[in-house]
């Protein structure tokens, strides 16, 4: 039935792109016409950040849907648990390696910049950070920036606000 569900095996929508699930392994962002952002470029940052540490959802490749006519970004499928059931020390031990995986992408030259969205787009405030069996991991790297491409000064600054927005998520996984 058109219009019904607009795209099969949907998981979700975050403030920009569509995500499906391909497998239980894989899922994909869809790149249609009407999406801002620019698939080779947020490609080429996530596999920056791959090559860092383990932080960062894993890349798997670029491929088209012929079916629904959009360019996919595929990636390793994460399954998200709720942190609500998980003791206050252990969300403590996430968050001492999550800390730590950060700071190592931003030595690297690497600043997610989306950790928290912002307060005027509805939905889940951190929704950007899954916390999965293996700890805490970053998806979303659309507006993440390269110290290499935006320069010094530029990143200092992105740098900043991303300290902000950690000490905020931080407070955020502790307390709820
Ligand atoms: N690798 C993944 N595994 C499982 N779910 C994902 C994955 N990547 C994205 N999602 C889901 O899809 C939503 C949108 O993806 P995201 O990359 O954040 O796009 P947007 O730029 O639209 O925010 C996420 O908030 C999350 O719920
Ligand atoms: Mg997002």
């Amino acid at each position: 039935m058109p219009g019904v569900m607009k795209y099969p095996r949907q998981l979700s929508a975050g403030a920009n792109n569509t995500v499906i699930a391909l497998s239980e392994t894989e899922v994909a962002k869809l790149y249609t016409g009407d999406t801002r952002s620019d698939i080779g470029s947020e490609a080429e940052k996530m596999k920056f950040a791959n090559a860092v540490n383990g932080l960062v959802v894993k890349f798997v490749r670029l491929d088209f849907h012929e079916a629904l006519q959009a360019e996919m970004l595929v990636m390793e499928r994460l399954k998200p648990l709720d942190f609500r059931a998980y003791e206050v020390e252990r969300r403590e031990l996430w968050l001492d390696v999550f800390e730590d995986e950060l700071t190592q992408l931003h030595r690297a030259g690497f600043v997610h910049r989306d950790l928290r969205r912002p307060s005027d787009i509805g939905g889940l405030v951190f929704d950007n950070i899954l916390l999965t069996e293996g700890g805490l991991r970053l998806i979303d790297v659309g507006i993440s920036a390269l110290r290499h491409q935006v320069g010094d000064r530029i990143f200092a600054k992105y740098l900043e606000t991303e300290q902000g927005e950690l000490q905020q998520f931080k407070t955020y996984f502790i307390n709820r």
